[in-house]
């Protein structure tokens, strides 16, 4: 497995490949999740392509009071992850490898990034559209995975990609679960044992409320269910369609129920699929 920690060695390894490159973008800190990732991506490269990860704590994507020095940098351990996963090369660059101090550009999708995550964090998503555009130039890959358990983010990759035109092909992978519901996170880790308790209740509501019909009976029993969670405060809860991210008007398009809960000072989000009913 080829570690690369600048552009300039990764560049080297990259220019032999002429089959099929499927890059994996991480913060590191991997779990199970990212590693059912790396192997939908070893499936989609098969034998004669090649699997790239990155593990970059994305400096530009936190806000100044958010986690960005806490955040956990398991590099060792990460690597064996990769390795395990049968990745190909990973891409460790440092914070001054990828960004020039007097740094003045950036990529800001507008519309996609508004509401959900967007409208309590100002900034991440272009934090996140800056950084992937400079590893998606960096690593060139053909296809991309993403998780669905960032749902807004896969959309709004999706959405630079078109505006874009990068030739990427990016795939979506559901999200990963613990046995119990809550969605596998690196942030989990940060849960009190109580919070943890309380945590696949989350899950539990949205799942609950997914069985009403309309958008509004969805997303009022959604609210009601999440606000009987002790110690829980919601930060939004909503029916939005899958791929514009507008809301949800009716059931005639598919959509996602999609909401963001703090349990403490953890902030979780998940979401589940809101199926078109005919
Ligand atoms: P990170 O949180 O490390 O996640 C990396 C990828 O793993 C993302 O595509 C995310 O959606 C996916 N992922 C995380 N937990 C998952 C789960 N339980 N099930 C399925 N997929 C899961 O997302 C980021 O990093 C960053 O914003 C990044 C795209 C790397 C840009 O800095």
């Amino acid at each position: 497995m080829k570690v690369a920690k600048s552009i300039a060695s990764f560049r080297v390894w990259r220019k032999g490949l002429t089959e099929r490159v499927v890059f994996v973008p991480t913060m590191g800190a991997l779990h199970h999740g990212h590693a059912e990732l790396f192997r939908s991506a070893r499936a989609l490269a098969g034998r004669k392509g090649s699997v790239v990860v990155s593990l970059f704590v994305n400096p530009t994507q936190f806000a100044p009071e958010e986690d960005f020095l806490s955040y956990p940098r398991p590099w060792r351990k990460d690597l064996s992850v990769c390795q395990e996963s049968a990745a190909d090369a990973v891409f460790l660059p440092s914070a001054e490898e990828m960004y020039f101090p007097d740094r003045s550009i950036t990529v800001e999708e507008s519309l996609l990034s508004a509401s959900l995550c967007g409208r309590s964090r100002p900034g991440h998503f272009r934090g996140v559209c800056t950084v992937v555009s400079k590893l998606f130039l960096v690593v060139q890959p053909t296809h991309a995975v993403f998780g669905e358990k960032d749902w807004q983010q896969l959309a709004i990759i999706r959405r630079m990609v078109r505006d874009l035109n990068f030739p990427i092909e990016v795939r979506g992978h559901p999200t990963v679960r613990e046995a119990d519901g809550l969605a596998v996170s690196s942030r989990n880790a940060y849960l009190s044992a109580e919070e943890r308790a309380m945590a696949p209740l989350i899950y539990a509501a949205l799942r609950s409320a997914a069985l009403e019909i309309s958008p509004r009976a969805i997303v009022g029993r959604a609210k009601k269910l999440l606000g009987k969670i002790s110690s829980a405060r919601v930060d939004y809860v909503e029916a939005v369609e899958e791929a514009s991210l507008q809301p949800l008007k009716n059931r005639r398009n598919s959509g996602r129920l999609a909401a963001a809960v703090f349990l403490g000072r953890t902030r979780l989000i998940d979401n589940l699929p809101l199926p078109r009913l005919a």
